[in-house]
């Protein structure tokens, strides 16, 4: 399968890498900072471009038979428009491009999910995620009305565990305290979803 990757540089768009890579998909990321890919770069296709400009998103998208998005703000608490500039982007892009299907990295308790989180999760999310997740909650309409086959994925707090190959995904999960999931294992879930219809036009919540 040919992937496009956004967000490689960063520490679960990495894992998707190296798993697309092991399972003989065409790699093609796009990234601002290819040198950041280190030894991944001779190992993948790479387009040197931003993410929120169509023009750059245009160019990677040709050929393509799926995207995944692990885009993210990193340390930052202000979302800086990054997933509602990235989500048009890459929604023009992909009809452009006759690219049907997204698999697209979100966060538990963005959206309709905030309605299950637990009282601790909340507290986080209402302060100082508030902006992040607002622009996410945008871009996620965009997404959802866009007429491409996607999945949006919602997974509680990261850790830099190795994977454990094992984890609760559902398009609702119940919440106590303040649960993690390690990037390793949302990676696996975000390829394995890039590779069957199952979770099209799903929600899936995915936690420890
Ligand atoms: N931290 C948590 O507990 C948690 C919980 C749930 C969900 N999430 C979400 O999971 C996602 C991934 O998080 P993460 O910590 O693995 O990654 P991250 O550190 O946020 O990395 C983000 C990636 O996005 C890239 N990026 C950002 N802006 C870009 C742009 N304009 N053009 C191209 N690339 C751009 C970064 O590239 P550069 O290398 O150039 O910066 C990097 O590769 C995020 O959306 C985050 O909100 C996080």
């Amino acid at each position: 399968m040919k992937l496009l990757i956004l967000g490689a540089t960063g520490p679960t768009g990495r894992h998707v890498v190296d798993l697309a890579l092991q399972s003989g998909d065409t790699v093609t990321v796009l990234a601002r900072r290819p040198e950041a890919l280190h030894e991944l770069a001779g190992r993948v296709t790479v387009m040197a471009g931003d993410a929120t400009s169509p023009d750059d998103v245009a160019k990677a998208m040709t050929g393509q038979d799926v995207v995944i998005s692990a885009l993210g703000r990193s340390t930052s608490v202000r979302a800086d428009d990054l997933f509602t500039r990235a989500a048009a982007a890459v929604i023009g892009a992909a009809k452009q491009a006759d690219v049907s299907r997204l698999v697209w990295l979100s966060s538990f308790g963005v959206g309709d999910t905030y309605r299950s989180a637990s009282v601790a999760q909340k507290a986080m999310y209402r302060t100082f995620l508030r902006n992040i997740y607002a622009n996410k909650e945008i871009s996620e309409k965009a997404i959802r009305s866009s007429g491409l086959d996607w999945t949006l994925v919602y997974p509680t707090m990261l850790t830099k565990d190795p994977a454990k190959g094992t984890y609760r995904v559902g398009d609702r999960l119940p919440m106590k305290g303040n649960p993690t999931i390690s990037r390793a294992d949302v990676a696996d879930f975000l390829h394995k979803a890039a590779h069957s219809p199952e979770w099209i036009h799903r929600d899936a919540v995915i936690s420890d």
